[in-house]
């Protein structure tokens, strides 16, 4: 479990993140949501120390990651695992050499158990046989799944995605949805997912974390998300004329258009947190 608690981030004097407060549970998957620019790699950088929160307080199940002493960070740093962007994957290593990366680079087994453990992840993520081709040479989604498998490879107990579809079409983004879902139930890892893919939100959103301007403006589940009456988070996430009609849908009332001032039932109560 990984608590935010009051956490800032402001650069030269900037809010970009202000009084985030959410826990992430393990074995489910911890989506962050929000418009581009809203502050959700910002977050992610500040929970595994690429950057350093400005005030508050990051709980690795209860140990303090921003004051803890420095051996102590690098030991948790191995308990983490990461997916970027883009796949950021070694160009001039093979796939297999790619996912052996981190277990040459972090752990003490030896050659044999490191191609072992490697292609058991590779395996894991449906790609046996691809083993010595170059990441020139797959698909930008088998790309993923090799990142995936070297996310993997240490046996971490948090894994962190950053927008782990963009740039793959719809059933492509399924696919790899799926994967990053069942490995966090299997091995109950602590996941979180920054995205702005609705149909990630919808199919995987187990808690969902929703962020406008730097603020926490929303949590609940994928099922919550169909009735909440929150202004902001309706506009953003049934932006689409589609989307709203699949909520009008499920909603005893239609929602207001964009720019319609809502009914006051349909507007949601300022909670203390907010
Ligand atoms: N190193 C930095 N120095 C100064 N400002 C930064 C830095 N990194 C991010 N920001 C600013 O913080 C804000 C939030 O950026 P962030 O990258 O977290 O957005 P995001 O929600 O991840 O957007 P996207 O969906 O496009 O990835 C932006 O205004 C950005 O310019
Ligand atoms: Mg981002």
């Amino acid at each position: 479990m990984i608590e935010v608690q009051h956490l800032y981030k402001s650069f030269d004097g900037r809010d970009v993140l202000m009084d985030i407060n959410m826990v992430f549970r393990d074995g489910q998957t911890n989506l962050i949501i929000g418009q581009s620019g809203s502050g959700k790699t910002v977050l992610m950088k500040n929970i595994v120390g690429l950057f350093t929160p400005t005030r508050g307080k990051v709980l690795y199940d209860g140990r303090d990651f921003v004051t803890m002493a420095k051996k102590e960070r690098v030991m948790l740093r191995r308990e983490m695992g990461m997916i970027f962007q883009s796949a950021a994957l070694f160009d001039s290593m093979t796939v297999l050499e790619n996912v052996m990366f981190p277990l040459d680079m972090f752990s003490d087994m030896n050659e044999a158990d490191r191609i072992r453990r490697a292609r058991f992840c590779l395996e894991r993520v449906n790609l046996k046989g691809a083993e010595e081709k170059m990441p020139g040479e797959i698909s930008g989604g088998m790309q993923k799944r090799v990142a995936i498998a070297r996310a993997i490879a240490l046996n971490p107990k948090y894994l962190f995605c950053d927008e782990p579809n963009s740039g793959l079409d719809p059933k492509t983004s399924l696919v790899i949805d799926d994967l990053i879902s069942s490995i966090t139930h299997e091995y109950g890892m602590t996941t979180i997912i920054n995205t702005h893919d609705m149909n990630s939100v919808l199919g995987i959103g187990e808690s969902i974390l929703y962020i406008c301007d730097g603020h926490k403006e929303w949590e609940g589940s994928k099922d919550e998300i169909m009735t909440a009456t929150n202004e902001k988070l309706n506009s953003f996430i049934f932006a689409s004329d589609l989307l709203r009609k699949v909520k009008e849908e499920s909603l005893p009332q239609p929602l207001p258009r964009r720019g319609e001032t809502p009914a006051p039932e349909l507007r949601e109560e300022p909670t203390q947190e907010n």
